[in-house]
């Protein structure tokens, strides 16, 4: 069992404060991606988890025991935690070579020689270090040698794995590799992972749960990816969580309008609605009309660019920049792609409203 629970911990380093009173639980055998914005506190709770830091306060558990809480006096050192660990700076043994430093914590456990070479050799085959095994840390790339700790942190198979960004120096083909080969392990393998990332993409592929911190240490949303993408509660969630659209508003009835003209948006508004309204949506689901009907909202294009498999176009909206993705075959074989200064029509689809106040969601239509 690694169920992780933090209970009502308090961190700060002098005046600032990066957990008032943080409270979270992730389950046994769940992976579990902490997302949020840099500075807002991931690493301290990593470390905090892992025993290189000590809360202020409230109490740390893992599978039922606890680990550490001030109050009781109770603080279990890193090496005691059997964790498998990967921070941010990748800390690599400099000492060592890779076939040393993948091996060295079944070393530490005492595993049987032939056992600890087959495992190995089968970590470094996994993170695709084969044939490197006797290069020295400084005579690899960052991203090799942050799989050199990758495979130092799975091949002991922790219950509780701890990954601070560990993808990062990966060139994008590697790192969803990487990442698909962390969930296939932690599957088959019942592994709890803790995952720490400011990178929406990432922790929307790899979890089982995630929660958006805002920048002051508040968890702003938990949920699976799909809920959080769908409905992400708050203005800050949703802009987090990709390129976003946001056009002030008026909402009359359910009719949903550019606030101050009489630019209709969508007539579908979600109740309640806020006082301050704000309208979000995807530049996905801008949908643009070559020649648009009577009473539809109309912009003009004013910049094209082909982003590969899609297409990006910004368009002048209601006084302001709207922009707008399609999908590029799509978009050919529709006749989508406009010239800079083309009027076109604008149909909105999923509006979600948020409150420019409070930043508090209203919910989406489904
Ligand atoms: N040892 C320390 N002493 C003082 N302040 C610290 C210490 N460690 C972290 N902080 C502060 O705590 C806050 C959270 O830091 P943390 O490293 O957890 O951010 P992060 O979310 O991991 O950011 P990033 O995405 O950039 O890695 C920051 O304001 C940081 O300056
Ligand atoms: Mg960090």
């Amino acid at each position: 069992m690694a169920e992780v629970r933090l209970e009502n911990v308090r961190k700060a380093y002098g005046k600032k404060v990066v957990y008032a009173n943080l409270n979270l639980t992730i389950d046994d055998g769940e992976c579990f991606t902490l997302l949020g914005p840099s500075g807002c506190g991931k690493t301290v709770l990593l470390r905090m988890a892992a025993g290189f830091e000590q809360p202020d306060a409230g109490t740390i558990t893992v599978g039922g025991v606890t680990l550490s809480s001030p109050s009781e006096r109770i603080f279990v050192p890193p090496d005691e935690r059997s964790l498998g660990v990967v921070f941010q700076d990748y800390a690599v043994w400099p000492h060592m070579t890779v076939a040393e430093n993948v091996r060295y914590p079944l070393v530490i456990q005492k595993v049987a020689k032939n056992e600890i070479d087959a495992r190995t050799q089968d970590a470094i085959d996994n993170v695709n270090l084969t044939g490197l095994e006797n290069r020295m840390p400084y005579q690899l790339s960052g991203g090799q040698q942050q799989r050199v700790a990758l495979a130092r942190a799975l091949v002991a198979e922790p219950k509780l794995m701890l990954l601070d960004e560990p993808l990062t120096n990966l060139d994008a083909k590697l790192r969803e590799e990487m990442r698909f080969e962390i969930r296939a392990l932690q599957r088959k393998k019942g592994i709890t992972v803790l995952y720490v990332t400011h990178d929406q993409e990432i922790a929307l592929a790899i979890s089982d749960r995630m929660a958006v911190l805002d920048e002051n240490g508040n968890i702003c949303r938990i949920g699976t990816p799909t809920d959080v993408f769908e409905r992400p509660g708050n203005a800050f969630v949703f802009r987090f969580m990709g390129v976003a659209n946001m056009i002030p508003a008026d909402v009359r009835g359910r009719d949903i309008y550019a606030r101050g003209t009489d630019v209709l948006l969508s007539k579908d508004a979600p109740a309640p609605v806020p006082s301050n309204p704000v309208l979000g949506c995807r530049p996905s689901d801008v949908d643009l009309v070559r020649d648009p009907g009577p009473g539809m909202p109309t912009a003009r294009v004013r910049r094209v660019n082909l982003l590969g498999p899609i297409v990006d176009q910004r368009l002048e909206f209601a006084g302001m920049e709207l922009r707008a993705q399609l999908d590029t075959h799509k978009a050919i074989s529709r006749g989508l792609i406009f010239r800079e200064g083309d009027m076109v029509g604008v149909n909105i689809a999923n509006p979600l409203l948020f409150d420019s106040n409070t930043l508090e969601g209203v919910g989406s239509h489904e």
